[in-house]
């Protein structure tokens, strides 16, 4: 039976010039490289400039996943940006986004599902295209998260980044089954009684503040692993399919533990994991575009390969999407 499936045409990145190093880090807050590298991986930050907001971001990683995919904006139809860190409370950064790729038709809309938001993102506009809604979809995740960080929490500040990545998919006709390229299955969850464990204390509504990046580590970490590893899962099981079917998992980039632990719970070797934490820390809905973006570009990603894109993040919200390149 033929169906619609949104077929992956190509993938950018970009990360901001400034790179902050554990060692510097270190010259401001009471950390070492020696402490941040053993707890989660992380060797270096990149922070965007003063000038610069998330929408800056999420066009130039849009500009390169549309080169890569061979298209222009005026082919893209729909816009998703995925962020928690909007350039402004509105319009959506996605409007912003559409109007500096010079698009002047389609639509453009947010997600905010904090480090999860990419798998939203891309099951949203999924759901569009396999509808027939729309054809061509431009999904981003970008996020400016040093602008949230309290500089003098280290717990929190040491663990995030800035940074973009983006995807292009387009509708085009499959077969059904799971050797047709594109996405084949997605998951996504959120639980709402666990705002406390990873929020920021401010807000429009509540404070009139924008406010700072709140977490209790621990227990994210706990949630974190159980969730991923159950998502994956669920995710393989809706397409018939299993872990030793998947060539690599591309998951958001938290914390190197988090990544171990997910893929030792999942029993898929450490080879088969994409790991980009260490270069660009948590950069909550960018990291697995642009852990997906380093995967294909270096040539480790190549077409008909199974990849398992995964993420957690504050609601909580958590999820998962299968696909063959
Ligand atoms: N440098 C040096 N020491 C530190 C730092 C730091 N940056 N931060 C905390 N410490 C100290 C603590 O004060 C504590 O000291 P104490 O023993 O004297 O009280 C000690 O290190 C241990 O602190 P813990 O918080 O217990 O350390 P833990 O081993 O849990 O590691 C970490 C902390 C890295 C945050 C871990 O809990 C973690 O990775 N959690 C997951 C959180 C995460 O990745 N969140 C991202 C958003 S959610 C997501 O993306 C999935």
């Amino acid at each position: 039976m033929s169906i619609i499936r949104s077929v992956f045409k190509g993938c950018g990145a970009y990360l901001p010039e400034k790179v902050l190093t554990n060692a510097e880090l270190a010259t401001c807050v009471e950390t070492s490289d020696e402490w941040i590298t053993a707890r989660t991986g992380i060797k270096k930050r990149h922070i965007a400039a003063e000038d610069q907001t998330t929408s800056d971001l999420a066009i130039a990683a849009a500009n390169d996943a549309l080169k890569a995919a061979g298209m222009t904006a005026e082919d893209i139809d729909l816009v998703i940006v995925a962020t928690a860190t909007p350039d402004q409370t509105f319009p959506s950064t996605a409007s912003r986004v559409q109007a500096g790729l010079g698009m002047t038709s389609g639509v453009a809309f947010d997600i905010q599902a904090v480090c999860s938001g990419f798998i939203f993102a891309l099951t949203t506009a999924d759901n569009y295209l396999k509808t027939g809604q729309y054809q061509n979809a431009l999904v981003i995740g970008a996020e400016t998260f040093s602008r949230i960080l309290d500089w003098e929490d280290r717990t929190t500040c040491v663990l995030f980044g800035d940074g973009a990545g983006a995807v292009v998919i387009s509708a085009e006709t499959g077969s059904g089954t799971s050797t047709d390229r594109g996405i084949l299955a997605t998951q996504i969850h959120s639980d709402g009684r666990y705002n406390d464990l990873l929020y920021v204390d401010g807000g429009p509504s509540s404070t009139k503040t924008v406010g700072h990046l709140r977490m209790q580590g621990r227990e994210v970490f706990r949630h974190a692993v159980t969730n991923l590893a159950s998502v994956v899962r669920d995710s393989l099981a809706v397409a018939n399919m299993n872990m030793d079917d998947v060539n690599w998992i591309v998951p958001h980039q938290a914390n190197k533990r988090i990544l171990d632990g997910t893929a030792r719970k999942l029993g898929i070797e450490a080879d088969r994991v994409v790991v980009t934490v260490d270069q660009h820390a948590n950069t909550s809905a960018a990291s697995v575009p642009l852990a997906l973006a380093t995967a294909v570009k270096d040539g480790r990603i190549v077409e008909g390969d199974v990849i398992i894109m995964e993420a957690m993040g504050g609601g909580f919200t958590w999820g998962a999407c299968l696909c063959r390149w």
